[in-house]
């Protein structure tokens, strides 16, 4: 290899002095496993490596164990044990409850490439937009129904902006024409309360990392009598609906998940907000007028792009995210904030802040200092800020 002169030499890089902790705003991406699900976990590994569906002792206690985190999934969620599916996570499940002949299907234009991607080549569907607070109304799926519509999904929580959609309502709606209401709930359970049954629903997708509990595990609720068409092939696990030896480990995990308190983070999130609009002029909360999950807010911050401000708060010690996402080289606005009527240039600028339970006061202080900073540095380059 040619050996460089000196003088050529590459500089060597600028110290980057990287803060000593980093406070964590980015739930809605992934949770941490919670200590109490990991001592929960970890002798599950170790020791109770049995096959449910073995007769020996090993796999009584294996099987023991996953019906018991059946049960702690179903005592969260309002459901029958029976109506509880064990899947990979939130993108199978999604998979699962949509896969089948279908007629015609209804769904969102805020969906998550995880219901987005399986429908996408369907021939007869129908993608109804959000207003711009992000909802989906009754009357609006009302007159997207036809007769021969026999599938809606419509997601409850959007993980960008957090919005919740009235599932009791559309759920009523598609059920007065007869067709069946899947929803993607993977941002929801680990944040409020939930009682399937009550919200009527026939299938209902989580995930487990969105709620404490590693990844790779998660379910999907069935209401009893709907049929489903299982996807992959093998053994007769879950009762036929889900082919592969089941994961004991990441299930226990999902079960232990599901029997935790759940945190009320809705008053550290708008202390977080109140903080950030007081102080940085143009700043928008996105969907403020609609319900909204409690641990998250997304903002749009005139004249800068939020890519930027997530390094900048990475710098900082921050982790948080953007409404872009890179996509083949290139950033690429997500399509829930086009999906509201954001402009391509104004989706770009927006951050999205999820909290999580471990986060206190004093971190949303420091994060609401940290923003005030980078914003003030970034807006300052800006040309198109003035
Ligand atoms: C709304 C939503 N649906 C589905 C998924 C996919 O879940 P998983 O990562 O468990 O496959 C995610 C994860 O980001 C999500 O936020």
């Amino acid at each position: 290899m040619e050996k460089l002169k000196r003088g050529g030499q590459p500089s060597p890089p600028a110290t980057i002095r990287l803060p000593s902790r980093v406070a964590y705003f980015d739930h809605n991406a992934t949770t941490p496993v919670a200590p109490d699900v990991l001592a929960a976990l970890l002798p599950v590994l170790a020791e109770s490596y049995g096959n449910a569906s073995s007769i020996h002792q090993h796999g009584q206690r294996a099987k023991q164990l996953l019906e018991s985190a059946r049960r702690q999934l179903a005592d969260r969620l309002g459901c029958s044990p029976k109506e509880l599916v064990f899947t990979s996570g939130g993108t199978e499940s999604n998979n699962l409850a949509l896969a089948g002949p279908h007629r015609h299907v209804i769904t969102s234009s805020l969906e998550h490439p995880a219901v987005a991607q399986p429908l996408a080549h369907h021939a007869n569907l129908t993608v109804l937009p959000p207003n711009a607070e992000g909802l989906i109304t009754p009357e609006a799926l009302r007159a997207a129904l036809r007769p021969d519509t026999d599938l809606v999904s419509i997601m409850h929580a959007n993980n960008e902006l957090g919005c919740l959609q009235p599932i009791a309502e559309l759920a009523a709606v598609a059920h007065h024409a007869g067709a069946l209401f899947h929803s993607d709930g993977v941002q929801v359970p680990g944040r409020l309360p939930l009682n399937l049954t009550a919200l009527g629903v026939d299938l209902y997708s989580l995930s487990g990392h969105k709620m404490y509990a590693p990844k790779g595990v998660g379910a999907l609720y069935v209401r009893q009598g709907v049929q489903l068409h299982p996807q992959l092939y093998g053994g007769r696990h879950e009762s036929g609906r889900r082919a592969g030896t089941e994961n004991i480990p990441g299930i226990v995990a999902l079960g232990t998940a599901a029997a935790r308190p759940l945190t009320d983070l809705s008053a550290l999130r708008d202390r977080l907000e109140a903080g950030l609009l007081a102080a940085i002029p143009h700043a928008i909360v996105n969907c403020a007028a609609a319900p909204r999950l409690p641990n998250t807010t997304n903002i749009r911050f005139a004249g800068l792009e939020g890519e930027a401000l997530v390094i900048g708060l990475d710098l900082r010690g921050f982790s948080v995210s953007s409404g872009a996402a890179c996509s083949s080289g290139a950033v690429e606005p997500s399509p829930a904030l086009l999906a509201i009527g954001l402009t391509r240039e104004q989706a770009k600028s927006c951050i999205r802040f999820s909290l999580g339970e471990s986060n206190t006061a004093d971190e949303v202080d420091a994060l609401i200092a940290a923003t005030i900073a980078a914003i003030a540095h970034l807006r300052k380059l800006s040309p198109t800020y003035v």
